[in-house]
């Protein structure tokens, strides 16, 4: 099993690097093998609309991207992480979940196990949760949920709160790690 954490923060060793980090700290405890990836070392443009991936399922762009998708095509989990930026994804974000759509009409993420993982100071990191969970469902991927953690400098998540009552933002982020493995260890039996 391969799980793949993707941190799509532009920040690096920042409070989305810290909440993927432990989800997949937690993951590799149950004995799996996992994978970050850091959108900020990468070179990733937006989808240009050209619709050449509609027959083939292949994206005509060479950037960074190519590799991601090997990494999701190869992954059986997937958890994806942003900051909130203006109640909403990061651009990295957007730019990454856009250019899945060359695997929507293939099918490539479908059954995969997803989760997410949101940092933010403050205002919503609920709203972008559920961006992402209609991302999940597009692509017909196994939604296991998500982790808030808030803080805004660098390191703050690891002592924020979470987003349900009384839980710790790396409570959060250790329960989706393990809610990934034992999702896709149910759907292997
Ligand atoms: C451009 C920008 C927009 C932001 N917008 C929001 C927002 O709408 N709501 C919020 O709670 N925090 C917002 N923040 C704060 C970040 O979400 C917060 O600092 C987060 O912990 C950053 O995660 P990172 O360290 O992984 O980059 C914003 C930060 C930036 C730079």
């Amino acid at each position: 099993m391969k799980i793949l954490g993707i941190v799509c923060s532009p920040r690096k060793n920042g409070n989305t690097e810290i909440l993927i980090e432990e989800a997949l700290n937690a993951a590799r405890e149950k004995g799996v093998e996992t994978e970050m990836v850091l959108v900020a070392d990468k070179q990733i443009s937006p989808c240009d609309g050209c619709d050449g991936c509609v027959e083939d399922g292949v994206c005509v762009i060479e950037d960074d991207m190519q590799e991601i998708y090997q990494k999701l095509e190869n992954a059986d989990g997937i958890i994806f992480g942003t900051p909130v930026y203006f109640i909403n994804v990061s651009a990295q974000a957007k730019a990454v979940i856009d250019r899945t759509y060359a695997f929507l009409w293939t099918r490539k993420l479908r059954g995969k196990v997803a989760a997410a993982a949101v940092a933010a100071r403050r205002i919503g990191a609920g709203q972008v949760l559920s961006l992402l969970y209609s991302w999940f469902t597009v692509q017909r991927m196994i939604n296991v949920g998500g982790c808030i953690g808030y803080g805004r400098d660098k390191g703050e998540v690891k002592e924020g709160v979470g987003g349900g009552p009384g839980s710790t933002a790396l409570g959060e982020a250790r329960a989706i790690g393990k809610a990934t493995v034992g999702m896709v260890n149910r759907l292997s039996k």
